[in-house]
C-alpha cells in the first residue's frame, strides 16, 4: 500500500509499502524525517510514534499490551490514534495509509 506521511507542518510524503513489513522501516528505508526508532523496532524506545489516520485505524490489529505500556513513553502527546510505527506491519490490501509525524520523538 501507499503510506503518506505527514509531518507536523503539514507536508507529505508518498512511499510505497511492501505488505509485511512494518511502517517504521518503511519510514526509515525512505528516510522519512521524524522517525527516529533509536530500539530499532524492539517496542524499547518508543521513538516511532505516529498517529493513524482514523479511517485507517482499522486496518492495523489493535495494540498488544507491550506496546499501550511502551506507549505511555511517547514524548509528544499521545493520542487515541497514537500507534508505535514499529507495530505496524502493512497490510497485503492496497488501499493507501496516512500517518501524521508527531512535533518530536524526544
Ligand atoms: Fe523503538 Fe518502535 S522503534 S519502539
Amino acid at each position: 500500500p501507499t503510506v503518506t506521511f505527514v509531518q507536523p507542518d503539514g507536508s507529505a510524503v508518498e512511499v510505497s509499502g511492501t505488505p509485511g513489513t512494518s511502517m517504521m522501516n518503511t519510514a526509515v528505508s525512505n528516510d522519512v524525517k521524524g522517525i527516529v526508532a533509536d530500539c530499532g523496532g524492539n517496542l524499547a524506545c518508543a521513538t516511532c510514534h505516529v498517529y493513524v489516520n482514523p479511517a485507517d485505524e482499522a486496518k492495523f490489529p489493535p495494540a498488544s499490551d507491550e506496546e499501550i505500556e511502551m506507549l505511555d513513553e511517547v514524548f509528544s502527546v499521545r493520542h487515541d490514534n497514537s500507534r508505535l510505527s514499529c507495530q505496524l506491519n502493512l497490510p497485503e490490501s492496497s488501499d493507501p495509509i496516512t500517518v501524521t509525524i508527531p512535533d518530536a520523538q524526544w
